[in-house]
């Protein structure tokens, strides 16, 4: 639709016309049957005008729901703008990628950028028009669930794919290609106090403004059509109802003009939090706050009219708001298309191929993390006999929390992909033990109980499953333990204390050790676990994550060698949950382990446990061997107008082809307030053939020097710098350079 034709409907819009707009419900009050809306409409206090008039829709996809929808609304009202249809399409639709703390860890922003091309293009043929995603929360506390969906501790590397991933969403954006992007959750929501879901967040502007807030400018830059607010509070203010970060950052600072939708529920929390008196008081906050749609209260729809016609809020600034939701609706082609791609036909067709599954089979390969290789027990010979045992063995609950539209059934389980490599007369299975010994806890996910009861073994098999385990690893050369947290332990409010793997899991384990014979542990997780313990024992140890409907035969490529790893780390696995929070980037402090001012115990330490992690950030071994030498750089002078080429040589030392992730750090030794003692500044992946020797390069510039300086002025600072170049953020060789301005 023209410009000048959108301007003269919203003209026209009356009022609860307008406020409609600025209103998402779920999917139960579209339906036909009214009867059906009883309960949902009471329980959410919307009465039916403001029903029949919501402007978008919460979760529903499929081409035949979608058009059914459609049609009713727009029989059913005047204006005739169609329904926006907004989906949590994460890591995949139907056709499922690993998590993206799985994916973060294959340093290849392309190929993800690629992944949610074929993301979107799959959920367009069901029917959506927007996916919150990229989620780009800064995660440096596995206690929270959610860095299941996060891409890890290190905004640079965050920014990147929040970048890849909006590109990959959006690609060719229109009538029937790509989906708006809704970046989320803005802001800082992974710092949550203690890991705790939903807690407070409060930070200094410093480290929002360097760490936290980075990779949402780049979705902003990269031309996200939508932002979501996050529950937690910045500074003391909830940040759906802040304005300081909605409209003097996001908009008036960064430039942008689109649409922002709260979190679930997240305008009525104003109340809950403390900072707003009632539901009007919040629905007057958050517009102010430039909050345009209300997900899922009836805040919005029972107190705007009323703050208008009650002069308490100019009516101009609804009009603003339903402005950029017409807006985005025509980018969509809704107007000329309602139902915009949604296609029965090619939901047959194009969801869930051949051709997009092996895309998702070559991110879950490239998302395993090899951890430990003792005496190179990996890759296994396809000869081997093996015993594969453990909860996670048979299990198609791989998909992780967010996989919304994924289906189990697509799953493959590892017993079914080590039967096709190998065959069955080699692979001795069991499951050993349950996944969890209790699962009340799933109950507040209103699982119904004997969904848990399929779970649950009885006493004597238990005590057969774990006799049987110990029998097949007797039989073997070498035994797959597949162990790890329940799905449902991670994701939104999968907040947990104690990281360690479930402990009859643990206790298997154990006994299966005692027998001497070779482990490799694989572990399912959705972050990083305490797998200090296991570490010690086990002659192998992969990092599976919940790796998506083809990451069993990612994980068995891998194991029996036709894939080397490459996979790196994008969070640090700490030691204990002491250490918490732990990470790479972080500061000297003025008495450093290593202190050579103060004796041993006046120090920076714990009198209990390291200060590193279990696994640092960027850590993850491959089938190959590798030496760095050589590094060189072009000159020690570094000024604004010039830059420096750092050279480093990378040496192959075995016959098989491998890819190496070389990582460039940077520390900048002193400044006006103090700095990492690293910061990753530039990576490359590079394929290194047997035996041989490659020399790469990196550029280094002034520009890659700038911080937030003591008047939190973007700038960089004369002196002294170090430059790391390496294999991941503990071991790398350096050079110093001064930057002279
Ligand atoms: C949830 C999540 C958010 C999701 C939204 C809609 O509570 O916080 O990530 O997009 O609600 O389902």
């Amino acid at each position: 639709m023209e410009i000048s034709q959108l301007k003269e409907l919203l003209n026209k819009l009356s009022l609860e016309e307008k406020i409609g707009q600025l209103i998402q419900l779920s999917g139960e009050f579209f339906s036909e049957d009214q009867a059906m809306l009883v309960g949902p409409q009471q329980k959410l206090g919307i009465n039916q005008e403001m029903i029949g008039l919501s402007g978008s829709v919460l979760n529903v996809t499929g081409a035949k729901k979608v058009r059914e929808i459609q049609t009713n609304y727009l029989n059913n009202v005047d204006h005739g703008i169609p329904l926006l249809f907004m989906s949590d399409i994460i890591y995949g639709y139907r056709t499922v990628y690993p998590i993206p703390l799985g994916f973060s860890t294959t340093w290849d922003p392309e190929l993800i950028e690629k992944g949610y091309e074929i993301m979107a293009d799959e959920a367009v043929a069901g029917g959506a028009h927007v996916t919150f995603a990229p989620m780009v929360d800064l995660v440096r506390d596995p206690r929270w669930g959610r860095c299941l969906e996060s891409l890890g501790e290190d905004h640079f590397l965050s920014s990147l794919y929040s970048q890849a991933m909006v590109k990959g969403i959006q690609k060719e954006l229109g009538a029937t290609k790509g989906l708006a992007a809704c970046v989320k959750h803005f802001a800082a929501y992974g710092a949550a106090e203690g890991g705790r879901d939903y807690n407070n967040v409060d930070m200094s502007e410093r480290r929002l403004r360097s760490e936290y807030l980075p990779p949402y400018k780049a979705a902003i830059d990269a031309g996200t059509k939508m932002v979501m607010t996050s529950f937690n509070t910045v500074d003391g203010v909830p940040a759906t109802g802040n304005k300081w970060l909605l409209n003097d950052i996001l908009r008036k600072e960064w430039g942008f003009d689109g649409v922002i939708i709260s979190d679930y529920a997240a305008v009525q929390e104003l109340i809950t939090h403390g900072y707003a008196e009632d539901e009007s008081d919040a629905t007057l906050k958050a517009l102010e706050a430039t909050n345009d749609i209300d997900m899922k209260t009836s805040c919005y729809a029972n107190n705007l009219a009323d703050l208008v016609n009650t002069g308490k809020l100019d009516s101009s600034k609804i009009d603003e708001a339903v402005w950029r939701v017409l807006c985005l609706k025509n980018e969509l082609g809704l107007f000329e298309d309602p139902y915009r791609g949604a296609s029965e036909e090619r939901e047959l067709t194009d969801i869930f191929t051949k051709e997009n599954r092996e895309t998702a089979l070559e991110i879950a390969e490239n998302s395993m993390v090899l951890l430990k290789n003792k005496e190179n027990i990996l890759p296994l010979a396809k000869s081997s006999k093996v015993a594969l045992i453990g909860p996670y063995a048979d299990s198609q609950e791989l998909m992780g929390l967010w996989a919304v539209h994924g289906q189990m059934s697509d799953v493959k389980t590892l017993k079914e992909a080590f039967e096709e490599k190998i065959g069955s007369k080699q692979v001795h299975y069991t499951k050993g033990c349950d996944m969890l010994e209790n699962y009340d806890f799933l109950g507040e996910f209103g699982i119904p109980i004997q969904v848990i009861g399929n779970y649950q073994l009885t006493e004597e098999e238990k005590q057969a499953e774990h006799a049987k385990a110990l029998a097949y690893a007797k039989q073997v050369d070498v035994v797959i333990m597949a162990l790890g947290e329940h799905t449902l332990q991670s994701g939104e409010a999968g907040s947990r204390t104690q990281l360690r793997l479930p402990e009859k899991q643990r206790e298997l384990l154990n006994d299966i050790i005692k027998l001497g014979k070779k482990v490799i542990l694989i572990t399912f997780s959705g972050r990083p676990l305490v797998l200090t313990e296991e570490f010690e024992m086990v002659d192998g140890l992969i990092q599976a994550w919940f790796p998506g409907t083809e990451g069993a035969r990612a994980l068995t490529n891998i194991i029996f060698g036709d894939k080397n790893p490459s996979a790196r780390l994008t969070q640090s696995f700490p030691h204990n949950e002491g250490q918490i929070p732990v990470y790479y980037n972080s500061f000297i402090t003025g008495r450093p382990e290593n202190s050579e001012t103060h004796s041993g115990r006046f120090v920076s330490k714990y009198l209990d446990a390291p200060n590193q992690p279990l696994f640092s950030f960027g850590y993850g071994l491959s089938y190959h061997e590798t030496k760095y030498k050589n590094l060189e750089i072009s000159t020690t002078e570094l000024t604004l107008q010039t830059s420096i080429v750092a050279t480093i040589e990378v040496e192959n030392l075995s016959d098989s082809q491998g890819e190496e992730v070389i990582q460039l750090y940077i520390q900048d030794q002193k400044g006006s307030v103090v700095r990492p003692v690293k910061e990753l500044k530039g990576f490359k992946k590079v394929l290194l053939e047997p035996l041989s020797t490659t020399k790469v390069e990196f550029e280094i510039t002034e520009e890659m020097l700038r911080f937030y300086t003591r008047d939190l002025t973007f700038e960089s600072e004369s002196g002294l710098f170090n430059l790391m170049l390496g294999k991941n953020s503990d071991e790398f060789l350096q050079v110093e350079f001064e930057l002279i301005k």
